[in-house]
């Protein structure tokens, strides 16, 4: 039997840094992601990569998925750890996304992974499940956002994402709204980043505070809450003016309260600000590099690369 399966990167519209307390995000699944194919079979899960050094080789007993090399492999054995399969896989990966581009790239690997080594396809227990490995592989508390949204795409949809319920709302994207994700080129990997600490300060807070820093933090949580609910409304509305200015009043907000951002994220929000059509850019993910997403009449933007709402992951098998 081969098993083809697929899942998705994801481009968050709105809604960053918000999914550790609770609040909303607005992704997208991409049509980019992670193809795994192979056949199951034997005690051990071994992946080989077009794009990725090495092969992993993963004990389905595997006890510590941080320690396993190359670093890829650590995703493998941290989904091998959380799903303790009964048979090994003997597969390739190819992958559309480019790596470390703040898309999902690790989550979209996670989730079609799972799926290869037969993992139940219900989004919300799938998505949690990626997310423990992301944890247990990269040590980074990444919050729910990645693995939600690449587990529940749907075509043609953005996702709202109610994290403190895990509730997902399809919302759909007119045509007459485009999104383009642009590329700053600057790479970053979250581990070593300050990702951990400003996940703990969102935390610190929820609780009033006399620090101006946290207080800046909860700022950030609070505005960035009521944009997403507004840019659904503006989504629903077909306006891609007011969606574009909450976009770029995000992105102010993630560099100046939430302090995420980069020169070199922010001089390419302001170049592209500045071509005609656009009417609203921001970093996308988590930040310290990696994508700006932009909203955009059709056909404005010369470059990046134009997202398409994709549908989540997925699974086919086939005998011979
Ligand atoms: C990364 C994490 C997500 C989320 C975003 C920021 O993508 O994996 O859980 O915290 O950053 O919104």
């Amino acid at each position: 039997m081969t098993v083809t399966a697929w899942a998705p990167g994801r481009v968050n519209l709105i809604g960053d840094h918000t999914d550790h307390t609770g609040g909303f995000a607005l992704p997208a699944a991409l049509h980019l992601g992670t193809t795994v194919v192979g056949e199951p079979g034997g005690d051990v899960v071994t992946l080989t990569s077009d794009a990725l050094p090495g092969t992993a080789v993963v004990r389905l007993d595997v006890d510590d998925p941080s320690s396993v090399e190359p670093g890829w492999a650590r995703y493998v054995a941290g989904v091998v750890a959380e799903l303790r399969p009964t048979t090994g896989f003997t597969g390739h990966v190819t992958s559309t996304l480019p790596v470390g581009a703040g898309l999902s790239s690790s989550a979209s690997l996670e989730l079609a992974v799972a799926a290869a080594l037969g993992a139940d396809l219900d989004p919300r227990p799938l998505a949690a499940l990626g997310q423990r490995a992301e944890h247990r592989a990269s040590g980074v508390p990444c919050g729910i956002l990645d693995q939600l949204a690449s587990a529940s795409g749907v075509d043609g949809h953005a996702l709202l994402l109610d994290c403190s319920t895990l509730e997902v709302t399809p919302v759909p994207v007119p045509d007459s709204i485009e999104l383009v994700v642009v590329d700053s080129g600057e790479r970053r990997t979250l581990d070593g980043s300050a990702y951990a600490q400003r996940r703990d300060e969102a935390l610190a807070a929820r609780a009033d505070s006399d620090d101006p820093v946290l207080q800046r933090r909860a700022r950030h949580v609070a505005t960035e809450n009521a944009r997403v609910l507004a840019a659904v409304d503006a989504l629903r509305a077909g306006d891609a003016v007011e969606l574009g200015r909450l976009f770029t009043e995000s992105h102010r907000s993630l560099a100046d309260d939430f302090e995420v951002s980069t020169p070199t994220l922010d001089a390419l929000v302001a170049r592209l600000l500045a071509t005609p059509g656009v009417h609203g850019a921001r970093l996308t993910g988590a930040g310290f590099g990696g994508c700006v997403v932009v909203v955009a009449e059709p056909g404005a933007l010369a470059e990046g690369w134009i997202a398409r709402p994709s549908h989540g992951v997925c699974r086919q098998s086939t005998d011979g």
